[in-house]
This record gives structure tokens, sequence and C-alpha cells, in this order.
């Protein structure tokens, strides 16, 4: 039996025809070449999800010093492009349409993945250990970006923005959640500086705000979306202040005219979820928090989400586990469960292009190859 969930009406995102609601969430995997570049086993797993109404292409970092983890992948030369462009032509022949995020890790970085010192807003290391090609090692105290280097990372931003619209995406997305780069700049606890980007709340919103404006500036900001978590305290980040911060944040991008403003655990019972939300004026996305990763949990969930005043849902996991999910979802038939989650992180096509599809015959859950197993405990969520 075929159902008429409202979110599986057709959608528009700007001049985006969009099939459905469903948005598949950015999902850094670790599977790029050495350099940053896509592999083509990256080609093969984005287009088995291009029934997805709008996939959003994991982190990338449009800088050598913004790269977060080992083999997540880049777009700041040639090779990169040329290493996208196979994935956009390979979602676009199953007619699907991507965004790609942008994310600089800042202090989310070390020294032994990119031979350079990272950059933050301030001096404060991340207070935990970090994923680098020689396992887990303490973190490393960031360098103080400077004046240049904000206007320099803008500038890759930008130019970072542009290589993704040669590479065929139809817009990017400026990650500014997470506790990364962006991020830290927006919360207090790891910016601490006394320059024009520190300090009260609209000053902290500054550098999000001016590197947004760089990347509309760049490819239109009709390609652009911005994602933010709200009180999330990955990577050590401590907010005091969400309820203002965030505010001011939308306060400073709501007249630009983006493409969307992506929220992720969007709660609609939270203060903050209702005044972005009643502040926001163009479509947002919502990424909820699941009570379960079952058809009947991801069913309730999105419904609420577009109950909620969404525009759009967003969903991580179940993409993830389900290249087919829009059928299921579609036809009320069971999901995959996530497998392993050291899988996410490790490389190769296990746990990552074995999903099966309904119309697979069932494959038997192969156990993980020794060279796959080098990250028992990846990195931390992206
Ligand atoms: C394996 C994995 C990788 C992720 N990578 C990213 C990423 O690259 N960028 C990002 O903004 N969030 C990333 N996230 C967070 C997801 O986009 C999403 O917000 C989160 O999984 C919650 O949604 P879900 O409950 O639908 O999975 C990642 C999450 C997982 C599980």
């Amino acid at each position: 039996m075929t159902r008429t969930t409202g979110f599986l009406t057709p959608a528009r995102l700007g001049r985006l025809e969009l099939p459905h609601h469903l948005v598949m969430a950015p999902l850094t995997r670790n599977r790029a070449e050495a350099d940053g570049t896509p592999s083509p086993l990256m080609a093969t797993h984005y287009a088995q999800r291009a029934g997805a109404g709008l996939i959003i292409g994991e982190a990338s970092t449009p800088n050598p010093v913004g790269q977060t983890y080992p083999n997540i992948t880049a777009i700041h030369t040639d090779r990169h492009v040329a290493g996208w462009r196979r994935v956009t032509e390979a979602v676009r022949a199953g007619g699907g349409r991507m965004f790609l995020q942008l994310q600089h890790g800042g202090r989310v970085s070390h020294p032994q993945t990119t031979g350079l010192t990272p950059v933050a807003p301030s001096s404060v290391p991340l207070p935990e250990t970090i994923f680098t090609p020689r396992g887990r090692l303490p973190a490393v105290t960031p360098r103080e970006m400077t004046a240049d280097d904000i206007r320099a990372t803008a500038a890759d931003f930008a130019a970072a923005a542009r290589r993704a619209v040669d590479a065929g995406f139809e817009g990017v997305e400026v990650h500014s959640a997470n506790g990364h780069l962006l991020h830290q700049f927006l919360a207090g606890n790891t910016n601490r500086r006394t320059d024009g980007y520190g300090g009260p709340v609209e000053r902290r919103v500054r550098f999000t705000a001016e590197v947004t404006e760089a990347v509309a500036d760049a490819i239109g900001a009709d390609r652009v979306g911005v994602r933010i978590s709200p009180g999330n305290t990955v990577n050590g980040i401590e907010e005091d202040d969400t309820d203002v911060l965030y505010p001011a944040l939308v306060a400073r991008l709501r007249g630009l005219d983006l493409a969307y403003l992506h929220l992720v655990h969007a709660d609609p019972d939270t203060a903050v979820y209702r005044r972005i939300r009643a502040d926001w004026p163009g479509v947002l996305i919502g990424n909820p928090v699941l009570p379960g990763l079952t058809t009947e949990a991801v069913t309730r969930a999105a419904t609420e989400m577009l109950s909620a005043g969404a525009d759009l849902v967003a969903l991580g996991r179940p993409f993830l586990a389900n290249p087919d999910l829009v059928t299921r979802l579609r036809l009320g038939a069971p999901l995959n469960p996530v497998r392993d989650r050291y899988l996410m992180y490790t490389g190769g096509a296990t746990g990552y292009t074995d999903y099966p599809a309904l119309d697979d015959q069932p494959s038997s859950p192969a156990g993980p190859s020794s060279s796959s197993m080098v990250a028992l405990d990846g990195p931390r969520v992206a």
C-alpha cells in the first residue's frame, strides 16, 4: 500500500523543484582519497541515494588547514572538482540534485593530519583527543586567527563555493554548526576575542555572516544555505546565551535571501526553535531529533517537523542505512538498521555501499575486512 504522507508530496527550494520534502543530511564518511578527492566509491554511494529530494554532500574543506580528519573530502583544487563532478553526474543521472557542505574544522584538526597548526578564533584547544592518521592524539592549541586570516578564510569559502558550482552542485551549505570553526566564533567559550569578532553576540555572529555574504556574492544567494546547531555541545562547545545568540545571527542573515537555513536537532518544544522559525522568512530545513530509526518513528518525526513550521525535513542515519529510504517510507516497509558505528568512518564499501535496497537480495552482513578496521573509535560526528 502506498502512503500519502504530507512529506512525500512535491516541494520547492528556490528554483529547484523537489519530488518530496525529505533531504539527506550531510554525512562525513571518510571515503575520500588521501588528498581529499572524492573516490569513485563515493559516486556509487550518493547515486544509490539519488531518491532524496535534495542531497547535502558531506563536509568538504575549503582550504588545507580546515581539514578535520584523515580522508575527509576537500574542494580547493582542480582534482577535487573533477572527483566531485563524478559524484554530481552520477546523482543527476539517477534523477537527484545536490548541494555541498563547506566545513572548516578550526581547532578540530591536527598537525599530524594537515602538517599545519590549526587556527581558531582564540587559542583554546579542543578539550578532547582527536582522530589522526596515527590514531587518537591530544588536541593541540590552535593559533588565534588574525584579521588577515579571517579575510583569507572567507575568501577561501567563496572560492570553494565557485569550485562546487563548477563541479555540478546546485549550491553549497555553509557549516556553522557542530563545533567547527564558524561555531567556534559563535560560542563564548571558544571565542575570547576582544576585537570586532568577539564579545557581544552581534560581534560573535559576524564571521558566520561575513563568510555567508562572501559565498553568496560568489555564486548567488539562492544557491547558499547555512547550517546551525543551537545549544549543541559537540566538540567542546558551551553556549551560555543560545536564546539571544541565534536570533542575532538570524537577524544578520535574514536580509540575504538565502536558499535556506538548516537546523540540527530542531526541537519545536524549544524557545530558540520557535523564535528562529518566527524570525526566518525563508525556507527552514529541520533535522528532527529522531525517537528511533524505525519507519514509524521517522514518519512521525518528519510529519511533526512539518507541522511545526519547517519547510523541509533533513534525515541523516535513515538515509545512511537505506539507499531507497523514500520508497520504504512510501510503502511503510521496514528500515535497515544502522550497522556498527565504527563502519561509519573506516573507509571501504562495507557499511557504505552495501546497505541493501528493498529489491536487492538481502546480503548477509559481511564482517569488516582487517584493512577497514583502522578506526575502531572513529571521529566524532562532524
Ligand atoms: C556518520 C555521520 C556523519 C556526519 N557528518 C556530518 C557532516 O559532515 N556535517 C554535518 O553538519 N553533520 C554531520 N553529521 C550529523 C548529521 O548530519 C545529522 O545532523 C545527525 O546524524 C542527526 O540526524 P539523524 O538523527 O537523522 O541521523 C553526521 C552524522 C553521522 C551519523
